[in-house]
């Protein structure tokens, strides 16, 4: 699938043509670790679930903005599969919001030609929502401009996990032996399969750890930390991190 852009150039003058700067630095898959919002509610004296509220509406922002600028892939961290340990009514607040986003947004989806895809047991939410998911799946599915990953009840080692049984299940059929498993199996198996590698990690909030997020898929990304708290995580903080990805050398283990 290619979802990347042209370049845009600029032609007002011929003489003069500049190829204006690509907003994205180059940063194809960029995935977003989106902590803070509890912090957040609290700093303002709120309820944690208005900072959850604020939260989706820094989702709704970051997409659109995505979009406009011409990235390809974002993924975010919606929902771990450690989450479920949090008290039920801050679980159930979470699962309002994720309903409630779905089935507001879909129609922007639709038109904007963002492509929705889910990694994580999505399966294990409730039925209501599942059928949510798969039918924003369903209608997302032909459209190319970007993809909107949405990591729900996710855990990395989980994923790699479930991964690993996939190529053991193609061992015991005696399609490959363990001597042949390479890196290429386990990235065929893996929930982001169809996906670009991944350019750029972002976590907001000033914690510095990836919290069992795309342990496999980052081995060789860009690590950008910020102490904003993701309620106040906007285009600028984006063209920030952007930013900063694009001046960096990446050398994937060469010189
Ligand atoms: C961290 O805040 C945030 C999460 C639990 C995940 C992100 C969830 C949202 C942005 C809302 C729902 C998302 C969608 C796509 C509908 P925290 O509670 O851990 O903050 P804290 O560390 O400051 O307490």
């Amino acid at each position: 699938m290619n979802l990347r852009p042209a370049r845009k150039e600029s032609h007002d003058s011929p003489a003069t043509a500049t190829t204006v700067a690509d907003p994205t630095h180059g940063a194809q898959h960029v995935a977003i670790i989106m902590d803070g919002n509890g912090r957040w509610a609290k700093k303002k004296h709120l309820p944690r679930a208005l900072g959850h509220k604020k939260g989706v509406e820094a989702v709704r922002n970051i997409v659109r903005a995505a979009g406009e600028m011409g990235i390809n892939v974002l993924t975010l961290y919606a929902f771990s599969s450690e989450n479920w340990s949090r008290p039920e009514d801050e679980i159930s607040d979470l699962m309002g919001l994720l309903r409630q986003y779905i089935q507001s947004d879909i129609e922007e989806f639709v038109e904007n030609g963002i492509k929705l895809k889910v990694i994580g047991n999505y399966k294990a939410l409730e039925p209501d929502i599942v059928k949510l998911i798969e039918d924003a799946l369903d209608r997302t599915a032909g459209n190319d401009r970007m993809v909107l990953a949405i990591a729900l009840n996710y855990g990395a080692q989980d994923e790699i996990v479930r991964a690993m049984q996939n190529v053991a299940q193609a061992v015991k059929r005696g399609e490959l032996t363990p001597e042949q498993i390479a890196p290429e199996h386990l990235n065929e198996a893996l929930d982001t399969a169809d996906l670009p590698p991944l350019d750029l990690l972002i976590r907001t909030s000033g914690e510095i750890r990836l919290s069992n997020f795309l342990l496999w898929q980052a081995a060789y990304s860009e690590l950008y930390f910020t102490d904003v708290l993701w309620p106040d995580f906007d285009k600028r903080e984006l063209q920030r991190a952007l930013k900063s990805f694009g001046d960096r050398q990446r050398r994937f283990g060469g010189r």
